[in-house]
């Protein structure tokens, strides 16, 4: 299956697409995990991404498709994959379908996930990530065992630099400008499947199953 997960900052994609991918046995290709492990690798990339990440703007789309390109030639990918924070704009699709043409591919399913703004700044407010593995929790919706160690192998948890308030209102505004036409676009190519992203992760999974396996 080749799937996309589009919605909000905050919205569960990067929840939801961890838990969907192993289910499937797909690789998730989530864009804004590969951007940052480049800036805390300190590599080429990772600095040209900096300074839009901070201000919670997108990343320039020439790097990002490069970067996408490169991620999906490889072999895990081949037989499928699911997009996480990609694509973010009408050109950014445009290229993803322009790239797959090229091997004779097209995208199964692209899943939007509502949830409404207020609950996006509760998310991304309490949210803490891992700093050795990864893996995303939340202060009050999955509080740690023990205050700021990581359940799964006991890092630190930290809060990412772009869900500071002010920060997370102005992501918010990009997706509504650049991003949110891309469910119109998906829709017209009858590709689109919609789902509530409030309720339990294990609701929301529940959800998400169903409208891929049913399709748009
Ligand atoms: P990216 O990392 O993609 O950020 P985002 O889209 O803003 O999405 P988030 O990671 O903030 O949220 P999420 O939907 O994954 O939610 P999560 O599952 O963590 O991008 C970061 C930056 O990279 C961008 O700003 C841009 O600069 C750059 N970038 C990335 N892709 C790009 C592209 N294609 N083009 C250009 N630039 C790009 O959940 C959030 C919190 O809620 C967690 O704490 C979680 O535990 C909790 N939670 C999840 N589900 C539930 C639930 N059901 N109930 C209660 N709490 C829940
Ligand atoms: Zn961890």
């Amino acid at each position: 299956m080749r799937a996309v997960l589009v919605g909000p900052p905050g919205a569960g994609k990067g929840t939801q697409a961890q838990i969907l991918a192993t289910e499937l046995s797909i690789p998730k290709v989530s864009t804004g995990d590969i951007f940052r492990a480049n800036v805390s690798g300190g590599t080429e990339l990772g600095k040209r991404a900096k300074s839009f990440m901070d201000r919670g703007d997108l990343v320039p789309d020439e790097v990002t498709n490069a970067m996408v390109r490169d991620r999906l030639a490889e072999d895990d990918a081949r037989d499928g994959f699911l997009l996480d924070g990609f694509p973010r704009n009408v050109a950014q699709a445009e290229t993803l379908d322009a790239m797959l043409k090229e091997t004779e591919r097209s995208l199964d399913v692209v899943l939007e996930l509502k949830v409404d703004e207020e609950e996006v700044v509760k998310r991304l407010s309490g949210r803490r990530t891992c700093r050795s593995c990864g893996h995303v929790q939340h202060v009050l919706f999955d509080p740690p065992a023990r205050d700021g160690v990581c359940d799964v192998d006991g890092g630190e948890l930290f809060q990412r630099d772009d869900d500071r308030e002010e920060t997370i209102r102005h992501r918010l505004e990009v997706y509504r400008e650049q991003t949110a036409p891309l469910v119109s676009f998906y829709d017209a190519k009858g590709i689109l499947a919609t789902i509530q992203a409030t309720g339990s992760v294990e609701d929301v999974t529940g959800r998400a199953k169903s409208a891929l396996r049913d399709g748009a």
